[in-house]
């Protein structure tokens, strides 16, 4: 259903483009009339995206991601327009009858419901399961580790029966195919006797971050460490390891409000930190972070605490993450008790709340924990091996904005590394050198960009393109521009200019004048294909400078498209072609033709 326009105004004169954005991006801040942030829709450095708030847009000037609120929150959170919708009056707290009008069903791909459907069954089965008789060793399990009744359902935690083909046989009588349940990703269909591979383990169920079960992970009850600990479902059409991390759907609720996101390798460890009263806690199920996750956390807005095992391989993997959030420029601090080898788990259950709670506060900066790091690690031996270590450091140095500050680290780093504190300096000033003189040509500027993209249109169409931009930009910015387009110029030729003038005809008939927002999320609304790329031309045009109403501007523009429609219906095909046709005919046909004309020719060259 979609939402009623008068609705979505309402909303939008609610939520500010710069406060919604802001509570995705910690780095908006404001730069001249503009806002400026690092692009999250590309591999962004220096601040490319300028948000207006005058006029409540934002544009990227490098990837030309654009749009208004709404396209925003849609891009970031790849949701739809409804949902993006939805979301905005989330984070500004407003709410309305017209958005319950029907209950709200998340669009899901159509074949995966039974999927869907079938896993959600076996999750009660298995929820079941844990109350059985046959359960009790599992129950026992949980008892022996501390985790109580209220974990147990917050977490939704289960027991498979012993007899797989019992599982099995169970769905199919619920209605469910073979292919259904293989799916689940719990049995192989080929297999003769399918059963569950889960069978006689302890239940975690993983969800995805709306809380729906996409998988399973089942822990072994027994210490034989022949069988393996933790039996986790294959990665199935519902279920992309990578994409999850285990807890989001909780955590993301709370994480906004205590201000900050931990990030923990094992189911565990969510449960520790929850027996101490933190619920903003994710964990990776592995050690790796993946760019999904990144995106995942970059959603929070919060400060991340990584506080993976202390043993060498999760010290190492704690390293190799520093480096993913430096690249992905969030913020972070890292749980760090030197000496301290063991997992909150273990540290909750020997040393009691009271220890864990001081260590997952204990939390340092990037720099000191990799400077304890590699004071820890004894191989730091060969030359070469300590130039790394300064090289390691360099980019975080030159960037602070303390000279004190600066010294202190740099004296730390000698220590660390052996080398004088006068020979870091040194090479930390060659660094900022060497690193300004390859950043001067990644910034292109907003011209040479927009340039690119008029060199897609064809030399002989270039006239005329400019002259229906410029009316174009007159349009967005004086509904006395529509009408003198309306009685003067009718049409476009480029087919996107028409698309978006169509919009921006029906949007002034309806709403009476011109606003290049609304104007966004009416287009964002519609069920034109190409929708994003009108949104991002119409943006586009809002940004370019100091865009105001000029008659002059209007005259010229409609002189030069009448010559240059002339011009290009006057040979002959195309005139025949156009007789009699409606002006709205007229103009798509003469696109279709230049289009048809230009990619021949590009043929034959
Ligand atoms: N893991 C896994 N398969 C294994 C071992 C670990 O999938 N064979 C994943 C699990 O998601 C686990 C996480 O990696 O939660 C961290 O591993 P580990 O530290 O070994 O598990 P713990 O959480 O400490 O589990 P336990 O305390 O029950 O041993
Ligand atoms: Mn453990």
């Amino acid at each position: 259903m979609a939402i009623d326009f008068d609705l979505i105004k309402e909303i939008k004169s609610r939520a500010d483009i710069v406060d919604v954005i802001s509570s995705y991006l910690p780095s908006v801040q404001k730069k001249g009339r503009n806002f400026v942030a690092i692009c999250p829709f590309h591999d962004d450095h220096d601040p490319s995206m300028q948000i207006n708030k005058e006029k409540q847009i934002f544009n990227c000037f490098v990837c030309h991601s654009s749009g208004d609120v709404f396209s925003f929150v849609q891009k970031y959170d790849k949701c739809t327009f409804e949902e993006a919708v939805r979301k905005v009056c989330e984070i500004i707290n407003f709410d309305d009858p017209r958005l319950h009008k029907k209950t709200y069903v998340r669009p899901v791909d159509q074949n995966l419901v039974p999927i869907y459907n079938c896993i959600n069954e076996l999750q009660k089965l298995y929820v079941y399961g844990l109350t059985t008789d046959e359960g009790k060793v599992a129950r026992d399990y949980l008892d022996n580790r501390k985790i109580n009744d209220e974990q147990r359902a917050k977490f939704s935690l289960g027991y498979a029966i012993n007899d797989g083909k019992m599982t099995i046989e169970y769905l199919k009588q619920k209605g469910f195919s073979l292919k259904n349940i293989e799916d689940t990703g719990i049995a192989l269909a080929q297999t003769s006797g399918m059963a569950d591979h889960n069978s006689g383990r302890l239940i975690f169920p993983i969800k995805d971050q709306n809380g729906q079960v996409v998988g399973f992970s089942a822990r072994r009850l027994n210490d034989n460490n022949d069988e393996a600990k933790y039996v986790n479902s294959p990665e199935t059409k519902i279920f992309t390891k990578g994409n999850i991390l285990y807890n989001y759907n909780l955590a993301k609720q709370t994480a906004k409000h205590d201000g900050f996101i931990y990030v923990v390798e094992g189911f565990m460890d969510v449960f520790a930190f929850d027996t101490i009263g933190i619920t903003s806690v994710v964990a990776l199920m592995s050690t790796k972070l993946t760019k999904q996750h990144i995106e995942l956390l970059r959603r929070l807005g919060v400060e991340i605490r990584l506080c993976l095992d202390g043993d060498k391989p999760g010290q190492e993997a704690m390293m190799k993450l520093m480096s993913q959030l430096d690249e992905a420029n969030l913020p972070y601090r890292l749980v760090s008790v030197p000496g301290e080898i063991r997992d909150p788990d273990e540290i909750l259950k020997q040393d009691g709340e009271e220890k864990l709670k001081s260590f997952v506060t204990t939390l340092v900066d990037p720099f000191n924990f990799a400077i304890n790091y590699y004071q820890n690690i004894s191989h730091l031996g060969s030359v070469d091996d300590r130039k790394k270590v300064v090289a390691h450091f360099a980019p975080t140095i030159s960037n602070m904005k303390s000279k004190l500050e600066q010294d202190d680290y740099i004296f730390k780093l000698s220590e660390v590394t052996g080398f004088s504190s006068g020979a870091i300096k040194e090479y930390i000033r060659d660094y900022v050198k060497s690193s300004k003189g390859s950043s001067e040509d990644s910034g292109r500027s907003f011209e040479e960009y927009r340039k690119e993209i008029d060199n897609e249109i064809p030399k002989e169409m270039r006239r005329l393109a400019n002259a229906e931009k410029l009316m174009l930009g007159q349009m967005i910015v004086s509904k006395e521009a529509v009408d003198y387009f309306n009685q003067n110029i009718k049409y476009f030729i480029i087919e996107d200019y028409r698309i978006l003038s169509n919009f921006i005809n029906e949007f002034v008939s309806a709403n009476g004048d011109i606003d290049p927002s609304l104007l966004v999320s009416f287009i964002s609304e519609s069920e034109v294909p190409n929708k994003d790329e009108i949104v991002s031309l119409l943006t586009t045009f809002s940004f370019e400078k100091d865009k105001v109403f000029n008659p002059q501007i209007i005259r010229d523009c409609k002189s030069a498209i009448v010559e240059e429609r002339d011009r290009i219906s006057s040979r002959s095909q195309l005139r025949q072609a156009l007789e009699g046709k409606t002006p709205r005919d007229k103009a798509r046909l003469a696109g279709d033709y230049i289009a048809y004309t230009n990619k021949n020719k590009n043929k034959a060259k």
